[in-house]
């Protein structure tokens, strides 16, 4: 087996173009850990953290909101953009991270969240007070209701966590909020909402901030022309460019503004889009005249299954060649359940017409877990996963705790839960605490090293989380993290060119792929082994003690290019 090197840089690590191949490592603040004890992750924990993050080889970390907020949305709703939340500490502490974590070679990104603000923003409380027909309304979405009094909403529209999407206010009028009601949507058509988060975006990148992950990016411009379509009727308008509150073309205005902010840097600001759009279109968010890069979901969206991986693949790669982007793979994030779980959750769980359903695992959430999991072939199926997608050309976006190899956390009472979808739906949707428990640093303490145990953590670790716990890890070659931290290392040097090529394996259920630098990645999904010709692995995801010669049941493993064998 090879031993890995000390982690050195991918081939554009050090150039404006080190977002095309990076290892990005998603934090979500609130929950990564606490260096005040109050229970809530916050900045200096992070920055208390940087060994850590040093030792995985990645290339940026990306901070999911740490502004202050109510979290009536886990601080996607944004009280003010250009502060930290005071539970998480000031922005001196901020520079310190940032400064801190520069010194290591890892870059920062921080998330944009441009649809909607919180109620609480300075704005839409000076919207409330001053009333309709106001210019502090304008800055958001109000109109009169219908019927009676306006006592109905405008449309029957349904925001995304479930019940309406229109929020009456005291003086009878209605505002819009895609999302929960604690989220009213800006109106992206008022001059001063384009140049504050013009002003916010030169506010982080004058503080050393490297590049912005923007939430929602296809929702922010709408054609809100009266008479409003009902929502089967905005059901069956074509997502065109030309649609009501989606995926319209005119966003790509805003982001033309925004990219010429992004080059007034040096190196330019970088910047991924969350566009949930029809795949023809996301080359419009991933060029470089717009944001320049876009995630791809569909790895995520995929079941554990050869076919289903190999299109995936090909398909962005050819959707990122002609963006002029590289590509980018997710398995997990803060908005889903994790990997290992889905993919140890039973068949018909985990799939709809051989599709994974696209709330993966609710019915397994509402059971509190008691359902059928099979932890180890979820664990060993997701670094299968994780080594295959680690292997491709492009960008590789991890989320925390995904190293450790953790399950998505179903144990959570209904009165501990924090998730808007949760509330909304009455329970019907579980939502996504179960992937957002703060991380076990220790195996033993009152919060497994998340904070000094003074305060209980904001969401509740199950007792297996201890087993899992990063001291145990670091310390047995054969976990999760020591995968990932021997994976990161080697994918530090070998990381090359933007192409691959499929190899022949004579077998449906086992993929084969070489890099240009003939570093090669075979992954059988099937429970049988598969031969190898010969060839000596220098990673497998089997293990540090998987047979030579053979690729293991539901395993992947990295053949080092030529130039590095024996290394
Ligand atoms: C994005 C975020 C999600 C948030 C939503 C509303 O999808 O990833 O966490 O709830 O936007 O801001």
């Amino acid at each position: 087996m090879t031993s890995a090197a000390p982690a050195t840089h991918s081939p554009q690590a050090d150039t404006a173009e080190w977002w095309r191949q990076a290892v990005v490592y998603q934090i979500y603040p609130r929950s990564f850990a606490d260096a005040n004890g109050d229970g809530l992750g916050d900045i200096a924990g992070v920055t208390s953290r940087v060994d850590y993050l040093d030792r995985l080889s990645i290339n940026a970390v990306w901070l999911s909101p740490f502004y202050p907020s109510e979290l009536a949305d886990g601080g996607y709703d944004v009280a003010d953009y250009r502060d930290v939340d005071p539970r998480l500490g000031t922005l001196e502490d901020f520079d310190t991270m940032v400064s801190t974590l520069h010194a290591r070679d890892i870059k920062v990104v921080v998330d944009i969240v441009p649809n909607h603000s919180s109620d609480q923003h300075a704005w839409f409380q000076a919207a409330l007070a001053a009333g309709p027909g106001s210019p502090e309304r304008e800055r958001y979405i109000f109109r009169e209701g219908k019927g009676p009094d306006g006592a109905e909403p405008p449309t029957d529209w349904i925001a995304a966590f479930g019940g309406p999407a229109w929020t009456r206010v005291p003086d009878g009028q209605w505002y819009l909020h895609h999302f929960a009601p604690e989220q009213p949507d800006f109106n992206w058509d008022h001059p001063e909402v384009r140049e504050d988060f013009l002003t916010t975006l030169r506010f982080w990148s004058d503080r050393g901030v490297d590049g912005f992950r923007i939430d929602v990016a296809h929702m922010l411009t709408k054609d809100l022309t009266e008479p409003l379509p009902s929502k089967d009727e905005l059901a069956l308008i074509p997502q065109d460019g030309n649609h009501p509150t989606l995926d319209r073309d005119d966003v790509h205005d805003i982001y033309a503004e925004w990219r010429a902010v992004f080059n007034e840097y040096d190196p330019p600001r970088t910047a991924v889009a969350e566009a949930w759009v029809d795949r023809s279109r996301v080359p419009l968010y991933a060029r470089p005249e717009s944001l320049g890069q876009s995630f791809n979901f569909d790895l995520l969206l995929a079941d554990f299954d050869a076919g289903q991986f190999r299109e995936v693949v090909t398909d962005n790669l050819e959707l990122a060649a002609r963006s002029g982007s590289s590509s980018t793979w997710v398995l997990s994030n803060h908005d889903v359940v994790r990997h290992p779980t889905r993919y140890g959750l039973p068949r018909p769980e985990r799939l709809e017409n051989g599709r994974p359903a696209e709330r993966h695992g609710q019915a397994w959430l509402r059971s509190g877990g008691t359902e059928a999991l099979d932890r180890r072939g979820g664990r060993r199926r997701g670094n299968a996963a994780t080594l295959f997608l680690l292997g491709l050309p492009g960008s590789a976006y991890l989320y925390q705790g995904e190293e450790l190899g953790l399950h998505e956390v179903a144990e959570i009472e209904p009165g501990r839960r924090q998730d808007p979808t949760f509330f909304r739906t009455e329970g019907e949707e579980i939502g996504r605490d179960g992937c957002r428990v703060p991380l076990p640093w220790r195996a033993e303490g009152a919060s497994l090293g998340f904070g000094n145990g003074h305060a209980a953590p904001h969401l509740p670790q199950p007792a297996w989380m201890a087993a899992e716990a990063v001291e145990r890890q670091e310390v047995d070659p054969a976990s999760t993290l020591s995968l990932y931290r021997r994976a990161l290392a080697l994918r530090a040097q070998w990381q090359t060119g933007e192409e691959l090529e499929w190899l022949e394996t004579g077998r449906e259920d086992v993929l084969r792929f070489r890099r240009p630098n003939g570093w090669q990645v075979v992954t059988n999904f099937s429970g049988e082994p598969y031969p190898l010709e010969g060839e000596t692995i220098a990673l497998s995801s089997a293990g540090p003690t998987a047979s030579d010669g053979v690729v293991a049941p539901e395993s992947t493993v990295w053949i080092a290019p030529p130039d590095d064998q024996g290394a």
